[in-house]
């Protein structure tokens, strides 16, 4: 069969990038999906095991910084799109080591951008590049309202920093080099394969292991949470339908206060593993604020919802639901990608917080 599209996905190996891999490469077995990843300790390629032996997925291990990888990779294969996700995505790190975020976030996605430019010097319709960004680049909101397309940047970590600093190559590459590109700023994912860093399966592993579940300040701050599978509907949706120069936002309208997800999650976790209720919660432990932390993130998506019909599962508690049967179900993973540095780095996280 003729393959239709050359599709190379970056950071396929990670939480958000394994779901888009596996979506694209089943529902689209006459494209050819590239998974281009450097594997750094939130890569992992078990993420894909179901798929990585489908005649339409390939691997490449590559790291986006280097530029003459860049290079070699689109010499190889001639792409008709490219959907970036390859990121150091991690707010806490990003404050403890801001470096390998201006390395990878900007100067990796200048590096892909150069390559579309190369290589589609002779044709761009029918192309595109596909910039997978965060709400976090909008800075925080008080109590009322919610980013839309038209907020203007704020960021405040490093980690937001450099997506904005992407979002803005990404953009000039469009207006200066009539790249055809598409950004979207998402809110938290949550769901199965996310390292356990990010909050909700940190929590998980913890309550599961009897350890304190550390919340940050008082436990405040506001996410707006969104299944995986549902933002990797969304990218599909928008590479296929969306228009080339826009930004979409995509959100669950699915806001919780830290304390009050935990807590939940707490008592779903105390059905799962048959304790009394009210045990795991006796492990909820407020633990010192993370520098600078954003108060509240929440994304109105109505652009999205009604210029390109998209929407998302609406039960979170559901979703929480399946969350843990996954991370309960599949405790080899969880062993294997907590072990090694990734305790070096909670004991450095949280000792003495
Ligand atoms: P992740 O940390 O789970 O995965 C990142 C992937 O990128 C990993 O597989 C890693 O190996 C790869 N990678 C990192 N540096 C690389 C490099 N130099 N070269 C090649 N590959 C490299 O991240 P995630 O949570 O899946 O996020 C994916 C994207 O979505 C990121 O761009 C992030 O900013 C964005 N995003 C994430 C969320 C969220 O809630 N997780 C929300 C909105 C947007
Ligand atoms: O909004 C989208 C962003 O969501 C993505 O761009 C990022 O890649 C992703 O990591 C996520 O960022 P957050 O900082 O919101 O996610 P995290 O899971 O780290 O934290 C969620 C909230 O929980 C936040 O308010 C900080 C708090 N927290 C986090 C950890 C790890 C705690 O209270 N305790 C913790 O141990």
């Amino acid at each position: 069969m003729k393959s239709s599209k050359v599709i190379l996905v970056t950071g396929g190996a990670g939480f958000i990038g394994s779901h888009v891999v596996r979506r694209f490469v089943n529902n689209y077995p006459d494209y050819i999906i590239v998974n281009a990843d450097k594997l750094t300790y939130a890569g992992n390629l078990e993420n894909l095991t179901d798929i990585d032996t489908k005649p339409n997925y390939f691997f490449e291990r590559i790291d986006i910084v280097d530029k003459q990888a860049v290079m070699k990779l689109f010499s190889k294969y001639e792409f008709d799109g490219i959907i970036h996700l390859a990121a150091e995505s991690h707010v806490d790190r990003s404050i403890t080591g801001p470096d390998e975020f201006v390395y990878t976030n900007i100067v990796g996605t200048v590096n892909l951008l150069n390559a579309a430019l190369n290589s589609w010097t002779d044709r761009k319709e029918g192309k595109l590049f596909y910039h997978i960004s965060t709400d976090e680049v909008f800075g925080s909101l008080g109590e009322a309202g919610f980013f839309t397309e038209e907020t203007a940047y704020d960021p405040k970590s490093p980690y937001s920093a450099s997506k904005a600093s992407s979002d803005h190559m990404v953009r000039a590459y469009g207006h200066t080099f009539g790249i055809p590109v598409i950004i979207s700023n998402c809110s938290n994912n949550y769901g199965p394969n996310q390292f356990p860093e990010k909050l909700i399966p940190l929590a998980i592993n913890n309550i599961k292991n009897n350890n304190p579940i550390p919340v940050y300040g008082k436990g405040e701050n506001i996410r707006d949470w969104l299944y995986v599978e549902d933002h990797a509907l969304a990218i599909d949706i928008i590479y296929h339908k969306g228009r080339s120069g826009e930004t979409y936002n995509i959100g669950g309208n699915n806001e919780w206060k830290n304390i009050d997800l935990i807590k939940l999650l707490c008592q779903i976790m105390d059905k799962k593993l048959d304790r009394s209720p009210g045990t795991s919660e006796r492990l909820i432990t407020y633990v010192k604020d993370r520098p600078g932390h954003d108060m509240r993130y929440a994304i109105d998506s109505s652009k999205l919802k009604s210029e390109l019909g998209w929407s998302p599962l609406p039960e979170f508690e559901k979703g929480l639901e399946k969350t843990v049967d996954w991370y309960l179900s599949n405790t080899k993973w969880l062993e294997r990608v907590i072990s090694g540095d990734y305790k070096k780095y909670y004991d450095q996280q949280y000792s003495g917080r």
